[in-house]
């Protein structure tokens, strides 16, 4: 191919491709097999590669961003990013309707529509193709996150047809709570803090320097705001309508009301509903229809004045703070919990809340006996969100925050800049020791299930156990007869007692731990960053741990989806001499530190699919049909998501899974359609 032939099949490429990105995401009607999409795609990628000079600038290949910006630039809004006057009382809602109809007369009309919980953003679209995404920054200017924004597969990069030559798009970007749940048990498997909520785990994400990484985490948007100069119609609704046309995803949640009363017919509609929603919302946005009657409104300083956000209140509970504790995770972060008197929210008894760090205690200045305010956000722990100071006992004194840790009294550490302390005794703290063991036997790790339950504080208090190789030490006298009253998640106390059918269970589950794949062994150890996914790279890159831990940290940060941070955290755990006797102890109790035999590729039929199996299959165990969807050049997933191709399902399929794929569209079908696939 010259390069003119290569110009012109770069242009019909991305044509195509823009083309079907909408029809999956936006219309989730595609018209071409993921396969398909996958090999243009491919041949995009391919003649970019040969001729990148020739590569356009919205070209649907470079979603995946992978250059990394530094800082962002600061650009400047063309129209500042205004905020929204907002309420929670009905009355002020009546008051604005009265100041609108003063002016405008009864025949107003409103469109409502949900106020959703993320981060706002302004998208500038030129001649059809996204030129600027930017942060709402102060209003006047923001923070220039384009490549970033590039990577959300709802957002077009280049519009479809009829759309006006300069406009811009305003819209939140957010994290359904689904996501947000993953992307939070990810973090925990790897050592890391968690979000406290879809919200600020989104605006996390869409400030990260690497578009690759923003990439890897599912955000989405609604967009609700457009402003140009050649706008096809004079309202908002009928615009907002209309640009669904040019290739943008707009909400299903709005309507346009006649009067007040409709309204709050909406409010009411899902102040009920928005539990049901996938992502959270705090309120309803109340917009003046036509532009005509927005611009005889006008704006205050800050806001415009024919809108009013309507914010739900957040279910709050008010309480006594008895008592503060102090939580050591696996990796000896600390955590401050407030014990609390009980009290209702939300329909569940709340005992307990976090006060997450101690620059957040001191905010909120809150002491023992306060009588505080609980609340119940998109998070799952509920938070103190403000004391009640007019109650306050005399003479109380502001907590002082620990500075030996409460387990084993060692001095707690705080690096430079970060809120968290650390009780850096890894060796000799209990729960940091106890809480490495209970992740090596989790399910997703060695899945020792039988171990489950609080039985590891037994083993650690009797003082048979003090690291992973210890559990292979385990013999049927030392177990039997063991027991201890535990007091569960829910405060409830519960007998355990190691009977002679438990013990055979445990021994019999320690040993088929023998026989769980290298990468899990991997994920198992723990390693600060090394959650499943990372594991599993490092395992098919170096086969073995043996050449894992002889990999400098230059040769690391090469291998894809290892960065600085994991390569220096992995260097790190082989160098400490505990870590390396323990691994050898592993080793020779007959614990996999290599890959089985690399799965021979048999054909290519799976190329660029990514495939979930779910249920018990007849030909094939869990490993056995990961390994026969690599050999045919597939990807074994464990979750449905978006990127799912299709799902192979067997007996007892997981319901969810199944259920997420109906939603999505996503095609699920037998082993035996599977195998007849395999055969084509
Ligand atoms: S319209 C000038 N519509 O709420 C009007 N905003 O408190 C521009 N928001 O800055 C905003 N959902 O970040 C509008 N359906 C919606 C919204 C919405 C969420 C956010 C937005 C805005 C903030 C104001």
């Amino acid at each position: 191919m010259n390069r003119e032939e290569a110009r012109r099949r770069i242009e019909e490429l991305t044509v195509r491709l823009h083309d079907h990105n909408y029809r999956y995401y936006v219309m989730a009607q595609p018209v071409i097999s993921d396969y398909e999409f996958d090999m243009l795609m491919k041949e995009l990628e391919e003649l970019e590669r040969t001729y990148p000079d020739l590569a356009l600038p919205d070209s649907p290949a470079r979603r995946v961003g992978g250059d990394i910006t530094r800082e962002f630039i600061q650009a400047e809004h063309r129209y500042p990013m205004l905020s929204l006057a907002n309420t929670y009382s009905e009355e002020e809602l009546r008051d604005f309707d009265r100041r609108v109809r003063t002016l405008i007369g009864d025949e107003v009309e409103y469109v409502c529509e949900l106020k959703y919980d993320g981060v706002s953003i302004s998208i500038t679209y030129e001649r059809g193709i996204m030129v600027r995404a930017v942060t709402r920054g102060d209003g006047t200017r923001g923070d220039d996150v384009t490549t970033n924004v590039k990577t959300i597969r709802s957002i077009p990069l280049r519009l479809r047809a009829d759309y006006p030559m300069l406009f811009e798009i305003r819209g939140e970007i957010f994290m359904r709570r689904e996501s947000f749940r993953r992307l939070n048990e990810e973090r925990v498997d790897m050592g890391e803090l968690p979000f406290a909520n879809p919200r600020n785990a989104t605006a996390g994400t869409i400030k990260m320097q690497d578009s690759a990484e923003v990439a890897k985490r599912p955000l989405d948007c609604y967009l609700y705001h457009l402003i140009g100069e050649d706008l096809p119609f004079g309202n908002h609704y009928d615009n907002m309508m209309q640009s669904r046309s040019w290739g943008f995803r707009i909400t299903e949640y709005i309507a346009r009301c006649r009067n007040i009363g409709e309204v709050f017919g909406f409010i009411r509609e899902w102040e009920q509903g928005r539990e049901e929603l996938p992502f959270d919302i705090d309120g309803v946005v109340v917009k003046v229809n036509s532009y005509a009657h927005q611009q005889e409104l006008g704006f205050t300083a800050k806001s415009p004045r024919w809108s009013i956000a309507y914010k739900y209140k957040a279910q709050q509970a008010l309480t006594r703070l008895l008592s503060v504790s102090y939580q050591v995770g696996r990796t000896g972060a600390i955590t401050p919990v407030a014990n609390l008197e009980p009290v209702l929210l939300a329909g569940t008894m709340v005992k307990r809340a976090s006060l997450h760090n101690a620059d957040i205690m001191a905010a909120l200045d809150v002491r023992l006996n306060d009588r505080v305010f609980v609340e119940k956000g998109g998070e799952i722990i509920p938070k103190i969100v403000g004391v009640d100071r007019s109650s306050r006992p005399s003479g109380s004194q502001p907590i002082e925050y620990i500075t030996l840790c409460p387990e084993c009294r060692t001095p707690l550490e705080r690096k430079e800049g970060e809120a968290i302390h650390y009780c850096p005794n890894r060796e000799g703290c209990p729960p940091q020791i106890k809480g490495r063991i209970e992740h090596f036997i989790s399910r997703n790790a060695m899945n020792i299930e039988s171990l489950g339950e609080g039985k590891v504080e037994i083993l650690y208090d009797k003082g048979l156990v003090r690291d992973a190789a210890d559990l292979y030490d385990l013999c049927f006298t030392d177990l039997l007869g063991l027991e201890k009253v535990i007091t569960g998640e829910d405060g409830k106390e519960r007998k355990v007692s190691f009977r002679e059918k438990t013990v055979q269970n445990i021994l019999k589950g320690i040993e088929s731990s023998k026989e769980v794949p290298f990468d899990r062994v991997l994920f198992a150890l723990g390693i600060r960053f090394v959650g499943q996914s990372v594991a599993r790279t490092l395992a098919l890159h170096y086969r073995s741990i043996d050449r894992l831990m002889h990999a400098g940290f230059e040769e690391m940060v090469l291998v894809e989806d290892i960065g600085p941070r994991i390569a220096e955290s992995i260097t790190g755990f082989f160098t400490d001499e505990g870590n390396r006797r323990i691994i050898s102890r592993l080793r020779d109790k007959g614990i996999r530190m290599e890959m089985s035999q690399i799965p021979e590729k048999t054909s290519e039929l799976l190329t660029g699919k990514t495939i979930v199996a779910t249920g018990r299959l007849k030909g094939f165990n869990r490993e056995g049909i990961e390994d026969e969807i690599r050999r045919h050049g597939g990807k074994p997933a464990a979750s449905v998501s978006k990127k799912t191709s299709f799902v192979i399902s067997g007996e007892d399929p997981g319901t969810s899974k199944i259920a997420k794929a109906g939603e999505l569209g996503i095609p699920v079908i037998t082993e035996e359609q599977f195998l007849e696939l395999l055969k084509t």
